[in-house]
């Protein structure tokens, strides 16, 4: 296993969500920064911004968010920002990305404590 799969596991993320992070590390982060919470390098330059996952994705269903994936934000009825990927991803990736961003949808506190925020053991 790779690097990036030993992460993954120790995030305690299943195959297909792996998979998903995988695809949105090369695709998605950019625009939507690496925990999903909008800060993507090229962020500032899109307006409407790329909105926070963890408050944005809880409001709708997951096809919802496989909708604007495929097709894009524009077949929502939002900006074209966000561009459409179903022409150039199989929809196996599709599926793995709508199942990592049920990962970043979680709030903060769900998702599993670093070893370096516990608390120190006392002496
Ligand atoms: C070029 C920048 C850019 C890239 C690359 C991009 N997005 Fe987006 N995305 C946006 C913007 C901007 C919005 C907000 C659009 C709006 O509200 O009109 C958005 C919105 C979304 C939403 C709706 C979120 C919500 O709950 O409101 C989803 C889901 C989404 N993107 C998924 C993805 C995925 C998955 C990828 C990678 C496969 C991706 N985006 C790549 C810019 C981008």
């Amino acid at each position: 296993m790779d690097v990036f799969g030993r992460q993954a596991q120790e995030e305690g993320l299943s195959r297909i969500e792996t998979d998903g992070k995988r695809l949105f590390v090369h695709y998605c982060v950019t625009c939507h920064g690496e925990t999903g919470e909008g800060d993507g390098q090229n962020a500032s330059t899109l307006a409407p911004a790329p909105p926070d996952f963890r408050a944005s994705l809880p409001v709708h269903q997951p096809a919802y968010w496989k909708q604007i994936i495929e097709a894009g934000s524009v077949a929502v009825g939002r900006s074209p920002l966000c561009p459409p990927w179903g022409r150039t991803l199989p929809s196996d990736d599709i599926t793995a990305l709508v199942a990592y961003l049920g990962v970043l949808s979680r709030p903060a506190g769900q998702k599993p404590v670093e070893p370096a925020a516990k608390a120190p053991a006392s002496p």
